[in-house]
């Protein structure tokens, strides 16, 4: 299958060692560098001047911190702090008060109830500071300690977060009913991540069946889902099961990421719907940026042309 395939091909890619050290050479250094297409930049000054361009176009935001996936309590902790100086950053900015965060960075992998303890810190900070959290999916081996660390924390109160469900596992109709059933929130995506088929649909149109099953679960019993995708066939069903349903449209939003599909991201909200823009930024891009290549080698083609012109 053609795009297994390529998601097999750049997940291999993102853990050689030379290619990162060349895209760091050349992906971020200027304006039209390749990377900057997906990744806002380095800094969170960056970040937040990419967020307040967006939101001068009536989209909403979600500010994603690219950090490294931890191996050590200590990096729990170091990354942990990071991000509760950015959330103080998000809440001086005055941007819309929306950020992601990747688990493996509050040490998922090394030890799961520090890494629920991290989780608790960033959760509080970002309640005292009015920011909602979306918890990211990453690799379905993490999905079950993703959930649970996140209900952990939802039973004793934290509310402020939410979580990503990806439409290409097959364990994901079960999830959105647990989720459903706390009354959280969840983001619909197709899933991004290699996954073996013995856990994963891997053709796009049993992907896409599953995503438009979910997507009615949650409209009809959700609690403000969240559809992220640029697919416009998945965003014309959402819209119609909605208008068939009498289901508003401030009961649900789009979603879509940096640098993808920006015509139909105006076009979304111009139509009156709430879109929201993930921008992600941080020093350890690489990994994003081979997941997005990977969604479409064609991507590729832009990527070498950019290089060649630094070269010269
Ligand atoms: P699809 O792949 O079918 O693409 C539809 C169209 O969008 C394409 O035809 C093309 O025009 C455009 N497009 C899509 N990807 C592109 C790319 N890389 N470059 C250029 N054009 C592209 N995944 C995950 O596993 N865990 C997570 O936590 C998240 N979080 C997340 C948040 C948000 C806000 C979004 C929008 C997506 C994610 N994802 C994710 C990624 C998601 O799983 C999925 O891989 C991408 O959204 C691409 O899938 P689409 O639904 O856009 O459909």
């Amino acid at each position: 299958m053609l795009e297994g395939a390529a998601k097999t091909t750049f997940s291999l890619l993102a853990g050689s060692p030379t290619l990162r050290r060349l895209a760091h050479r050349y992906g971020m250094r200027r304006e039209e560098s390749f990377a900057r297409r997906f990744i806002a930049g380095e800094t969170i000054e960056e970040a937040i001047h990419a967020a307040r361009a967006l939101e001068r176009e009536h989209l909403a935001i979600s500010l994603d911190y690219l950090g490294e996936p931890v191996s050590s309590s200590a990096a729990a902790a170091e990354a942990t702090r990071t991000y509760l100086a950015f959330i103080g950053e998000v809440q001086r900015a005055g941007i819309g008060r929306n950020i992601s965060v990747s688990l493996t960075q509050l040490g998922i992998d090394v030890d799961r109830a520090t890494s629920i303890d991290n989780l608790r810190r960033v959760l509080d900070a970002a309640a005292k500071a009015g920011v909602f959290v979306r918890i990211a999916m990453e690799r379905s081996t993490q999905v079950e300690q993703t959930l649970e660390a996140f209900e952990t924390l939802w039973n004793i109160g934290y509310h402020n977060g939410g979580v990503v469900i990806p439409s290409y596992l097959h364990r994901s109709a079960a999830d959105v009913r647990r989720v459903n059933a706390l009354g959280a929130s969840v983001r619909l995506v197709k899933g991004s991540y290699d996954e073996p088929r013995n856990v994963a649909f891997r053709h796009r149109h049993e992907i896409d069946a599953s995503f438009v099953d979910l997507m009615k679960v949650l409209l009809q019993h959700g609690t403000q889902p969240a559809i992220a995708t640029h697919d416009p066939a998945m965003i014309a069903a959402t819209t119609a099961f909605a208008a068939a349903q009498g289901i508003g449209k401030d009961r649900y939003e789009f979603q879509m990421l940096y640098g993808i599909r920006r015509d139909l991201q105006i076009s979304v909200a111009a139509e009156g719907y709430q879109c929201r823009v993930r921008v992600p930024f941080g020093r350890d891009w690489f990994p994003y940026f081979m997941r997005r290549l990977g969604e479409r080698p064609a991507n590729l083609g832009t990527v070498v042309k950019s290089i060649l012109k630094e070269r010269r």
